[in-house]
């Protein structure tokens, strides 16, 4: 369940591939599309086996005023962009206006943008409007290749030498360190990337001694330290048990198995989808939110159950008040 959603029907008007494995589609959204922030989401309703499930994506402006939303193809896809890269134009869907959770403060004297890989969705469109407003910023932009970085030519023309690159096929490393000491002291770092890169930029900017409130920050929910495997999952007082595949969520597969829950952001960010885990009956967890802090991370008694898993076995798990 989500509340204050505003879903309208959507239908592809083009798509297109703007770099290695990543597909830009554009959408005519039913009725007035309002103006949206850098940095805002559309929810998607995604197919996947024959099921309605949502997914959240960027939302990307375009010169026509439509919507657009790019996505990677990944090869452990949970379905959400294998759906969305099965779309040509004239199919369509359902999706909600913008709402942003991500968005620039504006108050900043100098602004360090990270994107890492797809992170570079909203990073991109906040150093579009940074740059047009005439604000001091610098984006660092790492992925595996030149090939796999979709916007690279437009964020060239834009941010000339104010955009640093960092293709790790070309053996380039960021040093989180150093671009944080150069910073103003009034200064503020956007960041969007793989758990690995956040949690990096994290640690690096707490040693610097940098105020948290200057620092934002969003995940992609579908990285873990494991490979995606299956597993079961009881509920206690329920006469329920899931089996979770690999493509799907535990989330997911508990709508599925008739479980209300409530969610939110679906990228492990808002908390509202945990679950207590009662009991580990084999294997781990592998937990893939910025939720919750690293102790409690490792106490293993709550999970986010739209991004963490188990990497194998069977878990007890207590969805509190839900029905
Ligand atoms: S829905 Fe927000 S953390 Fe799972």
């Amino acid at each position: 369940m989500r509340m204050n959603m505003d879903w309208r029907r959507a239908q592809v008007y083009s798509v297109e591939e703007i770099a290695e494995d990543v597909r830009k589609v554009e959408v005519d959204i039913e009725g007035p599309l309002p103006p949206f922030d850098p940095g805002s989401h559309t929810n998607v309703i995604v197919m996947i086996d024959g099921q309605r499930a949502v997914r959240t994506y960027t939302c990307i402006q375009t010169a026509s005023g439509r919507l657009a939303i790019a996505v990677k193809r990944h090869a452990n896809s949970r379905g959400g962009s294998r759906f969305i890269w099965s779309l040509n134009p004239g199919d369509r869907t359902e999706m909600t206006v913008p709402e942003n959770r991500f968005e620039l403060s504006w108050r900043a004297e100098h602004y360090l943008l990270i994107a890492g890989g797809i992170g570079v969705t909203p990073i991109y469109g906040m150093a579009k409007t940074l740059a047009q407003s005439g604000q001091s910023l610098r984006m660092i932009y790492g992925a595996s290749s030149l090939a796999a970085m979709p916007f690279l030519n437009e964020l060239r023309e834009r941010l000339g030498d104010r955009l640093a690159l960092f293709p790790a096929d070309q053996g380039r490393a960021i040093n989180l360190e150093a671009e944080i000491a150069a910073l103003p002291e009034g200064a503020e770092l956007y960041v969007c990337g793989p758990l690995g890169m956040l949690n990096a930029v994290k640690q690096a900017w707490a040693q610097a001694g940098r105020p948290v409130s200057r620092l934002r920050y969003e995940v992609f929910g579908d990285n873990g330290k494991f490979a995606e495997t299956p597993f079961e999952v009881a509920v206690a007082n329920r006469d329920v048990t899931v089996h979770v595949r690999p493509d799907q969520s535990l989330l997911d597969a508990l709508i599925g198995a008739g479980v209300e829950m409530i969610y939110d952001c679906q990228r492990g960010e808002c908390g509202l989808c945990a679950v207590k885990i009662l009991e580990l009956q084999d294997g781990m967890v592998d937990h893939r939110d910025v939720f919750f802090s690293e102790e409690e991370k490792h106490e293993n008694r709550s999970m986010c159950s739209c991004v963490s898993r188990l990497t194998a076995g069977r878990a007890v798990i207590d969805v509190g008040y839900r029905l």
